[in-house]
């Protein structure tokens, strides 16, 4: 009888092999890892409120699609509050920025469109295109001149279609920002579609934490994702959109339509998450205020300040990234290396993410080891 899952093995001894094998670990050390860059994952007000909500009677299930009985009236508040703290014409919950954006991309562009994505833009976008009607062109990191190439060189080619550019607003394995104004005026320019990710920068940036694309919400030819799971500590993602772009997902947004809608406890928590990221700015000031301390700490060795909470230490090679972050981890500091396909290739580096769950002194801590395995 033949191994069934021979192919399987195969795969996982090549990548062993490659010393590229994943595992799953329990969490441990000093977070320096995760995306709960406001500490609100655990915070008390988040837990109070899906306690309120649990005990007034919200399901823990949704019970089913949002078309079919999972529509529940939390979806719908938070919804309707985070249109309005966005200032979008409307907003849609989905159960994750990984399912928003594949179903963005899968079903917006239309066959005979052109989406130009910048060459760092998430594998979930990747995702999305792959199934989608959309061309898909790469465009240079940040170069909004590359952006506009892409399109020339496409409408020389007889593309004919609606343009869609896709960016993320600060970079998940970089930390730097994208040029959105420029983006935004090319997009104006070209009769084009503007979806950018706020991913990294909802609650730690821009008025009232609302990101650092607040200014383009409520424009007729922007689409904003907002996932839920970072900085709001929680989970899912909110499609903040033009109304038309909102009915246009629920009936044509496979990973939508066919996808049990998220906990209701769990849109409980993110309109508290929301709340919290207005009213408590000490924590956006108190991680300004680490990060700055980071960059004097992380320029004494040579590491440039990436101007955001991300802080990557790009090593190049793929085995010393991991040994130096094995190193780190043993001294109980979580940072985690990240290598290709995540990264380009050659670009292997430690990926050092400071929220609220760290202290000053431990950021100290961590230059001081850093000092020791980088000379
Ligand atoms: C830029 C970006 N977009 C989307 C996602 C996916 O979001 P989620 O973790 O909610 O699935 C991530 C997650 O790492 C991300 O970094």
């Amino acid at each position: 009888m033949p191994d069934d899952f021979m192919t399987h093995r195969d795969q996982l001894a090549d990548l062993a092999a490659a010393g590229r094998l994943r595992a799953l670990l329990p969490r441990s050390g000093t977070d320096f890892s995760s995306n709960d860059y406001l500490g609100l994952a655990n915070s008390p007000r988040l837990r109070d409120a899906v306690l309120d909500a649990l005990l007034s009677g919200v399901p823990i299930g949704s019970g089913g699609s949002r078309l079919l009985r999972g529509n529940d009236a939390e979806h719908e508040r938070l919804e309707a509050e985070a249109a309005a703290f966005f200032g979008s014409e409307s907003a849609l919950y989905l159960s994750s920025g990984f399912a928003a954006n594949e179903t963005l991309f899968a079903t917006l562009p239309q066959r005979g469109d052109l989406v130009v994505h910048d060459a760092l833009i998430h594998a979930s976008v990747h995702e999305g295109l792959r199934c989608g009607r959309g061309e898909p062109a790469s465009a240079l990191h940040n170069d909004v001149d590359a952006f506009a190439d892409a399109i020339s060189h496409w409408r020389q080619g007889g593309g004919t279609g609606r343009v869609w550019i896709a960016v993320e607003s600060l970079y998940s394995m970089d930390g730097d920002r994208a040029p959105l104004d420029d983006l935004a005026a090319l997009a104006d320019e070209q009769d084009a579609f503007l979806v950018i990710d706020e991913a990294h920068a909802v609650g730690v940036f821009g008025p009232d934490g609302r990101g650092l694309a607040a200014h383009l919400d409520g424009r007729e030819n922007v689409v904003v994702l907002r996932t839920c799971g970072k900085a709001l500590g929680c989970e899912g993602a909110l499609v903040c959109a033009p109304q038309v772009v909102r009915d246009h997902l629920v009936n044509r947004g496979r990973g939508f339509l066919f996808s049990t809608a998220p906990s209701p406890l769990m849109a409980a928590a993110v309109r508290e998450a929301l709340r919290i990221v207005a009213d408590e700015p000490e924590r956006r000031a108190a991680l300004k205020g680490l990060v700055a301390h980071a960059e004097t700490e992380f320029a004494a060795l040579g590491i440039p300040a990436s101007g955001s909470q991300i802080v990557p230490v790009i090593l190049g090679d793929d085995a010393r990234t991991m040994e130096v972050a094995t190193a780190l981890q043993a001294a109980g500091l979580d940072v985690r290396g990240i290598r290709p396909p995540t990264v380009p290739a050659g670009t292997s580096r430690l990926r050092i993410s400071l929220t609220l769950n760290v202290t000053a002194q431990e950021i100290t801590s961590l230059a001081e080891r850093l000092a020791g395995l980088l000379a």
